[in-house]
């Protein structure tokens, strides 16, 4: 069990160290203003979006919406562990990392550098093996069997792993430290009684690789009849079957070109469909289409057009997908479905009809919308009353996890039309805007407003989060505890947090609410704004916190009137009452300002 890092470290740490030298080491960057940008390297741009902010020590890319300290950069850059971004980040600062007790030193125990060679080692093993092996030739016309060309298994990278338990760790398990990382990277499988055996046996080697065109994982499917079909790497520090896509990295210029990506089921029909010159398509790895594949498919094309098969188990898969890409279709984003003839799938349809024909089917697809209510209408029975308002039970919570949008009022401006009913009485709430939930209780009636001003407490939280120097001029936050307000707890504990350790900035402290369901929310408003937060940032914070303390003081008001009104008020709650209402009545007469 490896022990923490002291949290402590992790501050100063990131008060020490500096997020451009990081970050402009991988990606360089341009000075622009008070910060600087580069064209971001976890997406396709031409026009930079990547913003590296000097002051918070936090990056954000306003295109895709990545972001982070300089610890989460190596982590999503370099594929470095948590661990291993603090060692690397300490050793540039000249830091050591103080080894509390358990602590472990991962640079070669956990290494994802190192893991990515093994891969990249293994990757070229099991290629060389389709050319050399004395069992190739039942490889090669296995594949030659299915009609792929030599030429288009090379650019996939296709491979071979022969028959037998040891061929790869042979080759490249030579010591326990190496035999222990091909199991770490999946590739050898930990035998109880000791010992290791090749995970991958008798199998065609599909690499499977990651944003960077790194190796970070393998599917292998049997040369002939036998179970499984397919075999996938493990879930690895690399390698998340629900995040990564098949063919991704190979077809991004092309789907940047097409401006689509069509996402199928299969590594064969990945393989199939470019080898006939559909080469923007992309394939799940025997997992139902997540809301990470789709943020990151949207992040490559503002249309994704979801190929499955046409029998029942395709159009569950299909349902699972819609209801995943809901939440992620954002302004202007693309979602339709094309089901095949039954029997059929990409790879055997586009090498039945060819290129062109299969393209045409494109044109064919459903779009989201349509699908969805298609599918709703179709358990419910359109020409009775109660058959209508069931349409709108099903559809309400679908529409509700849609993104604020001008998508999501056309399809609630469709389901009022389908269920004749007015749209102002769906019972759909109409406001869902990001960011932050935490802000979201609390709030009826009055939210139907679609452009709902900022709440106080968010505003709060934002400027003393984006300047953590601001805390030190709070003295009455006391007078704040008690304050029933969306986000009011977060707001508190950021004040603690800064009162014990003034000196972090924006980086340092999300960083300390990492294992918090909090930590989402502050990373959005580390970069949020409004325009009068960009001029005079301490008249603003002043402003807010007194605003506060007026939202506090009438709450305490109203709640011992209403005391008194119930039960009556003690001494205490009697004074507190009458000096409350008379410092309102100052207030009236005096300026709107306490302080
Ligand atoms: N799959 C898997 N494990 C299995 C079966 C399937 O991981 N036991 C995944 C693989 O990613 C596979 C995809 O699901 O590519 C689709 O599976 P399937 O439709 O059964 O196979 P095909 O892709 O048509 O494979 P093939 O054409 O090689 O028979
Ligand atoms: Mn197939």
């Amino acid at each position: 069990m490896a022990g923490r890092i002291p949290k402590q470290f992790i501050d100063e740490l990131l008060t020490r160290s500096d997020i451009v030298d990081v970050i402009d080491s991988y990606v360089p960057l341009k000075k622009a203003g008070k910060d600087y940008k580069a064209c971001c390297p976890f997406h396709e741009e031409k026009t930079p979006s990547f913003t590296v902010s000097v002051d918070k020590q936090f990056y954000h890319c306003f295109g895709c919406g990545a972001h982070g300290s300089a610890i989460g950069f190596l982590m999503d850059y370099e594929h470095m562990s948590f661990v291993e971004a603090v060692e690397d980040l300490a050793a540039r600062a000249g830091l050591k990392v103080p080894k509390e007790a358990g602590i472990v030193s991962e640079q070669d125990k956990d290494s994802g550098a190192n893991l990515l060679e093994i891969l990249r080692e293994a990757s070229r093993f099991y290629r060389q093996q389709l050319r050399e092996h004395p069992q190739a030739g039942r490889a090669v016309e296995y594949l030659k069997g299915r009609g792929i060309t030599g030429e288009i298994a090379h650019e996939f990278g296709l491979g071979f792993a022969p028959d037998g338990w040891d061929n790869l760790l042979r080759a490249l398990g030579k010591d326990d430290a190496s035999r222990e990382a091909l199991a770490r990277a999946g590739l050898a499988v930990k035998k109880e009684a000791g010992g290791y055996y090749d995970r991958f046996r008798d199998r065609i080697m599909f690499p499977i690789e990651d944003y960077r065109g790194r190796v970070v994982a393998f599917g292998g499917r049997i040369l002939d009849k036998g179970e499984p079909k397919y075999l996938n790497s493990p879930e690895t520090p690399l390698f998340h079957k629900g995040r990564e896509l098949y063919g991704l990295f190979h077809a991004r210029e092309a789907i940047k070109r097409d401006n689509r990506v069509l996402v199928v089921e299969g590594y064969m029909d990945v393989v199939a469909l470019a080898q006939f010159g559909v080469d923007f398509a992309v394939a799940t790895l025997g997992t139902a289409t997540t809301r990470d594949h789709l943020e990151r498919l949207f992040r490559h094309a503002p249309e994704v057009i979801f190929c499955f098969d046409g029998d029942r188990a395709g159009r569950e898969a299909a349902w699972r997908a819609l209801d995943n890409a809901l939440p992620a279709l954002r302004e202007g984003w693309q979602a339709s479905f094309l089901f095949l003839p039954e029997g059929e799938d990409p790879d055997t349809l586009v090498r039945k009809e060819g290129r062109d024909a299969f393209l045409a089917r494109l044109k064919t697809a459903t779009p989201l919308p349509e699908y969805l209510f298609d599918n709703l209408m179709r358990q419910v029975d359109m020409n009775r009353m109660d058959g209508r308002a069931r349409l709108v039970e099903l559809a309400r919570p679908l529409l509700s996890k849609m993104p604020t949008g001008v998508l999501r009022q056309m399809m609630l401006d469709r389901l009022a039309e389908l269920s004749r009913m007015d749209v102002g009485k769906l019972p759909v709430p109409s406001g869902n805007a990001e960011p932050a939930n935490v802000f979201r209780t609390a709030r009826r009636g009055s939210s139907s407003g679609p452009q709902e001003p900022p709440s106080i407490v968010r505003r709060a939280i934002a400027l003393m989060l984006q300047h953590p120097v601001l805390a030190k001029k709070l003295s009455n936050e006391s007078e704040l505890a008690g304050l029933d307000l969306p986000g009011m707890p977060l707001f508190l504990e950021l004040c603690g947090l800064l009162k014990h350790s003034p000196t972090l900035n924006t980086a340092a402290i999300i960083e300390s609410f990492s294992d918090s369901e909090y930590q989402h929310h502050l990373s959005r408003l580390a970069v949020w704004g409004y325009p009068a937060m960009a001029e005079n940032v301490e008249m603003e914070f002043d402003s807010v916190i007194n605003r506060l303390c007026a939202a506090s003081s009438k709450q305490r008001t109203q709640r011992l009137l209403q005391k008194q009104h119930v039960q009556g008020l003690n001494q205490m709650e009697k004074d507190e009452l009458a000096r409350l209402l008379s410092v309102k009545r100052d207030n009236s007469r005096l300026s709107p300002s306490r302080h």
